[in-house]
C-alpha cells in the first residue's frame, strides 16, 4: 500500500443551494427575506470552511433573473477566497449566469478536476418549466467527463432531484428522463454520487450504488411526505461533503439555530 495515499486527507466541499434571490433585497418571498437568509448561511459555512477546496450552488441562486440580481451574488461571492462553482436551477437564466457570473472565484463550468475526483455540473432546466430535463446535449456533456477521465471518482451535479422525494407535488417537477440519466451513469462504476438542489429538504439515499443527496436551501423549507404544496417550519441551512481518496463519500446536513424571521408557513403556492 502506499502510504502517501493510504494518509491523504478527503476533499472537502460545501454545498449550499436554492437562494432564490429577488431583484430588490429589501423584499421577502414565503415571508423571508431571502437575501438576509442567504447572507447567514454563507456567513455560518463561511466560518466553518478551514480547508473546503470549493463551494457548489446548485440552482435557483435567484428568483428574478436579471444581470443586476446575478452581479450582487457575484459580489457577495467574490468576498470569498474559496472558489464557488454554480449551475443553474428552473428560476436561473442559464445565459445571464454565464454573462454576469464572471468574477475570478466564481466559475459556471461543466467539469471540474480535482485530485482522484471529478465533479462534472449539468445544466437540468427546461426554458419555461419548472421541472427538469437532460438534453441529448447534456448527456454528451457528462458522457465525454466520465469518457475523458477513466481513472477518477465522480460526483454529477445538477438542479432537479433524479429521484421522487415522496410529495406529489414537488415530484411532478423531478428529472423526467432520470432512466435515460442512470443508464448512462451504471456504465461508469467510479461515479459515487449524485448532488442536487430543488428539493428545499435533505435527503441521502442509496441507489445502483450510487449516494444521492439533496440539500436544505438557504431560504424556505418544503416539508417532507407531502401531498400538496407545504412549508416546514426547520432551519435553512447546508451540507458538507468529504470526497475520500478510496471512493468513499462522507457528508452531512449544517442547520442554522433558529427558522428565518418572518416565515410564513401558511403560504400555499411555490
Ligand atoms: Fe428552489
Amino acid at each position: 500500500m502506499n502510504p502517501v495515499s493510504h494518509m491523504a486527507k478527503p476533499i472537502r466541499i460545501i454545498q449550499i443551494t436554492d437562494f432564490h434571490l429577488l431583484s430588490d433585497p429589501k423584499r421577502t418571498m414565503m415571508g423571508i427575506n431571502t437575501e438576509q437568509s442567504f447572507l447567514a448561511v454563507l456567513q455560518h459555512a463561511w466560518q466553518h470552511s478551514d480547508g473546503v477546496a470549493l463551494y457548489l450552488m446548485t440552482g435557483d441562486l435567484v428568483q428574478e433573473p436579471s444581470i443586476a440580481t446575478y452581479q450582487r451574488l457575484q459580489e457577495r461571492l467574490s468576498c470569498l477566497s474559496i472558489p464557488c462553482y454554480c449551475l443553474p436551477g428552473n428560476h436561473d437564466d442559464p445565459e445571464l449566469i454565464r454573462l454576469s457570473m464572471v468574477e475570478s472565484n466564481v466559475h459556471y463550468h461543466s467539469q471540474i478536476l480535482l485530485d482522484g475526483w471529478q465533479i462534472i455540473c449539468l445544466d437540468s432546466t427546461l426554458p419555461g418549466n419548472a421541472g427538469g430535463y437532460l438534453t441529448q446535449n447534456q448527456l454528451d456533456l457528462l458522457e465525454a467527463g466520465l469518457v475523458d477521465q477513466p481513472k477518477r471518482y465522480t460526483i454529477v451535479c445538477l438542479h432537479h432531484s433524479p429521484l421522487p422525494t415522496g410529495s406529489d407535488w414537488l415530484d411532478t417537477m423531478k428529472l423526467s428522463n432520470a432512466n435515460e440519466f442512470f443508464k448512462l451513469i451504471k456504465r461508469f462504476p467510479l461515479v459515487k454520487g449524485i448532488v442536487y438542489g430543488h428539493i428545499h429538504q435533505a435527503m441521502d439515499e442509496q441507489f445502483q450504488n450510487l449516494r444521492l443527496l439533496g440539500c436544505p436551501s438557504t431560504c424556505f423549507q418544503f416539508k417532507p411526505d407531502c401531498k400538496d404544496f407545504a412549508l416546514d417550519q426547520v432551519p435553512q441551512g447546508y451540507r458538507w461533503i468529504e470526497l475520500h481518496p478510496n471512493g468513499d463519500i462522507s457528508t452531512d446536513v449544517v442547520r442554522l439555530d433558529t427558522v428565518p424571521q418572518g416565515l410564513d408557513v401558511a403560504s400555499s403556492g411555490y
